[in-house]
């Protein structure tokens, strides 16, 4: 596998000094409110419970699964959820956990979709962000990393389903899929 990798941007040490960082500031932010973390799977399923571990107040968990990419690097657009939340949100902060915001396509439609059902307040947080694919604006409260324009694999993040065992986060070659 580390040979389909062209560049490591982020090792296992900086993504869990990042994640503990994020962690401490979501656990000051939700003090004293009903908290409910909800992993976008399953590129976030690492962080998310990387996350969670770093997160020293009460809360729940939650997952949703969704795809927009079928088996290719290029987002479709269509957004589909293939798992929906098992818990009411009604009342709760709800925090949506991702892996990388890329056109922001997947967030916006998850945001409206989630938005009639009555909870407080619905925020992001991202371990990475592609700002030069960004189609549509997407507010993401806290946000880990800066990745370049280039295709991103591993720590819960794959490409047609692989790589997302790495440990780390790297560049994947373009050969891989382009062939
Ligand atoms: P968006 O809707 O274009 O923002 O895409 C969001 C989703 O596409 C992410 O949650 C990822 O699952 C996937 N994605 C975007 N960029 C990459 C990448 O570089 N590598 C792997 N998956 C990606
Ligand atoms: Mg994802």
């Amino acid at each position: 596998m580390i040979n389909d990798v062209k560049e490591i941007l982020f090792t296992e040490e900086q993504l869990r000094e990042k994640v503990k960082e994020l962690g401490i500031k979501i656990s000051e932010d939700y003090k004293g409110k009903d908290l409910v973390v909800v992993g976008i799977l399953k590129g976030s399923v690492i962080f998310a419970a990387e996350l969670i571990k770093n997160i020293t107040i009460p809360c729940e968990i939650d997952f949703m699964a969704v795809s927009s990419y079928g088996n290719s690097t290029e987002t479709s657009g269509i957004v589909k959820i293939l798992k929906d939340l098992d818990q009411n949100i009604e009342g709760k902060h709800v925090l949506i956990v991702e892996d990388i915001v890329d056109t922001g396509v997947t967030l916006n439609y998850l945001l409206k979709y989630l938005k009639a059902r009555k909870a407080i307040g619905i925020e992001i947080v991202s371990l990475l962000n592609k700002q030069a694919r960004r189609k549509v604006e997407i507010d993401v409260k806290y946000m880990g990393f800066e990745v370049p324009d280039e295709f991103i694999v591993g720590y819960g993040i794959d490409y047609a389903e692989k790589y997302r065992n790495l440990p780390y986060i790297g560049i994947l070659k373009p050969e891989i899929y382009k062939k």
